[in-house]
């Protein structure tokens, strides 16, 4: 489609949005999207995408998406409805479309009733001390290094390690599984990406394939060591849902497993990473933190206003309707643009200033039914990480600004070197 003007706010130039979207791959959009958010912002409320559907940039009609009950996600029934069907038929697609995140009511009603509040007030509690001590056990190597080199890798040392330890130790997986875990979790993602190149897709079908390997075996193995971790009473109660079809039972296992490992990894280690950089890289905020702990979770709830994990998620309209003005017709996509929507100036006003104290609004757990399940946990671990990380090294900086990998969907942070 070409330009052919503007209505209610959004421009219908289809091609508009390519160039932003590319430098929103690139280096310069990993390292600050900022811009390019507001660019895309200044497009419209609701901006389309150039190969149909639309990306969304407002607060208030990216809450209204994950709200509403008329968005749903793109599930099996949506995909085969698709022009592009073939698309979606690429195993490590397929393998995403089968998790919580992409069921829609009524299947991802019961599936997530099932699993109840994970990480209620009393897990929670119970999984602090075991957590603290895997933050005290990372700094002591973050200390080693930085007094053997002068500097360390923040993300290869802690920020990597903190939540694949965390979630290891919640399901009994042994320690020597976390490289193989981080290796095929960093592999995979590329299947989430928006639009996946071939290559990504075959390494993405590649680590798909190493991922079920894993969780099969691990699932089997414990079957026959039931014990009294989560994933035993998961198995518990899959196999009494389905008893004397273990093949039922066991697809839902490995479902659930797969998916709440791999979406706990990436997305917690950016967070901590991210408040690493952005409490530390001025010594005025680290030191207002020291003597302002109780400050401690609006500051977290900064780092994940201002740069989410992950920048993107989509949903189909269920019927025909009106978005911001914009009439969108029943099956078509919207993109949810996490970061654009928590830097809406209409919402949080001066958005671009990283203000521990705002107390702003964000989406980036996102909002409705699929809010995200684990977000007491990454919360809980950020607290834990920055609580000792401030005490034990006053004076701990980057020496240069992360690097990223080039994504569209989860951002991912390869490296934060960092000095005393
Ligand atoms: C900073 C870290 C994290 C971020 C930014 C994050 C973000 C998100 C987002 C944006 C969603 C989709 C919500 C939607 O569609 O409206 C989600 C879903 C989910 N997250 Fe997280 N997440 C994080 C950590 C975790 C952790 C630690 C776990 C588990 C241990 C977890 C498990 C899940 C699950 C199971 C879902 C699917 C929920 C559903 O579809 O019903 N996440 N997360």
């Amino acid at each position: 489609m070409t330009a052919v003007g503007v209505i209610r706010g959004t421009t219908t130039d289809r091609r508009a949005v390519i160039p932003l979207l590319r430098r929103l791959r690139s280096d310069e959009g990993q390292a600050n999207p900022l811009p390019i958010w507001d660019e895309l912002r200044a497009l419209g409320e609701v901006v389309p995408a150039p190969w149909g559907g639309y990306f969304v940039t407002g607060f208030d009609a990216c809450n209204q998406i994950l709200r509403g009950r008329n968005w749903l996600v793109p599930d099996f029934a949506w995909q085969q409805r698709r022009p592009d069907m073939a698309r979606w038929q690429e195993p490590a697609t397929q393998e995403m479309t089968r998790t919580l995140s992409r069921l829609n009511p009524p299947e991802h009603t019961l599936r997530r009733r099932a699993l109840g509040n994970l990480f209620d007030r009393g897990t929670l509690d119970a999984m602090r001390p075991r957590i603290a001590a895997h933050v005290t056990e990372l700094l002591d190597r973050l200390d080693l290094q930085l007094r053997a080199h002068g500097e360390a890798d923040f993300v290869t040392t802690v920020g990597d390690r903190l939540p694949v330890r965390t979630v290891g130790d919640w399901l009994a997986i042994p320690a020597g599984h976390y490289p193989h875990i981080l290796d095929f979790t960093h592999r995979q993602v590329h299947a989430q990406e928006l639009i996946p190149t071939k290559s990504e897709l075959a390494v993405s079908g590649q680590a798909t394939l190493e991922m079920r390997a894993y969780f099969t075996g691990l699932i089997a193995d414990r079957r026959a060591h039931l014990g009294d971790d989560v994933l035993s009473d998961w198995i518990r109660y899959w196999d009494g849902q389905y008893p004397g079809d273990r093949a039922a039972a066991d697809q839902m296992l490995y479902d659930l497993t797969m998916f709440i490992t791999i979406a706990s990894l990436e997305t917690t280690a950016t967070l901590l990473t991210n408040a690493v950089w952005f409490l530390t890289q001025d010594p005025a905020r680290a030191d207002w933190l020291r003597g302002h702990p109780e400050d401690l979770d609006d500051a977290i709830e900064e780092v994940l206003r201002y740069d989410p994990p992950i920048h993107l998620n989509s949903r189909f309209a269920a019927d025909d309707t009106i978005l911001a003005g914009v009439p969108i017709a029943k099956d078509t996509t919207v993109h949810v643009l996490y970061g654009a929507a928590n830097h809406d100036p209409r919402r949080n006003p001066d958005p671009h200033l990283f203000d521990i104290r705002r107390r702003g609004a964000h989406l980036t757990f996102g909002g409705g039914v699929h809010y995200c399940l684990g977000s007491g946990l990454a919360r809980l671990e950020a607290r834990l990480l920055l609580a000792q990380l401030l005490e034990r090294f006053p004076t701990l900086r980057p020496t240069a600004g992360p690097t990223y990998a080039n994504r569209m969907v989860f951002r991912r942070i390869t490296s934060l070197k960092v000095t005393t």
